[in-house]
């Protein structure tokens, strides 16, 4: 089960293929210390689906988030913009992102990005308001 209400599979909507993806890859979790699987997948704008899972560490803070691996795979395959995100814990719910994940996804997130959270479908600005990224380190250039 999604664990939500959301409606998901409208015609186009990408989610009803993305939690499948995320549902199976957090199946795969390395997590031992916390017990916690998480899976992510997205949708790329050259129609590539991405995914990761998260892999935990005997040092705790080595821990890797689902959505690192799923970045990984991002730049691995070439790169590209994300169209869509969403991520699940191991029964299958739909969760949010931590907040330094919302900081990934931000800087590889098209203007549009669509993420599929427990309370809907938000933008990346709603998720993570006033981001900081690209332009910040532009304006700090052009003041030097
Ligand atoms: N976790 C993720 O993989 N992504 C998130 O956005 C939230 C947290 C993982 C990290 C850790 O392995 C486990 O969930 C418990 O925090």
């Amino acid at each position: 089960m999604t664990g939500s209400a959301v409606r998901v599979d409208a015609p186009g909507a990408p989610f009803t293929q993305l939690l499948e993806v995320a549902r199976d890859i957090a199946s795969r979790a390395y997590a031992p210390y916390s017990g916690y699987h998480v899976g992510a997948a997205a949708l790329v704008d050259d129609g590539r689906t991405v995914s990761g899972c998260n892999v935990e560490n005997a040092g705790y803070g080595v821990t890797l988030c689902a959505e690192c691996g799923l970045v990984g795979d991002l730049i691995a395959g070439g790169g590209g913009k994300l169209v869509a995100f969403t991520c699940v814990n191991g029964a299958g719910e739909v969760i949010m992102p931590c907040g330094r994940c919302r900081q990934l996804l931000s800087e590889h997130a098209a203007a549009s990005m669509e993420i599929l959270t427990p309370q809907g479908v938000r933008g990346m600005d709603a998720v993570l308001p006033q981001a900081f990224g690209p332009h910040d380190l532009e304006e700090t250039r052009a003041h030097d």
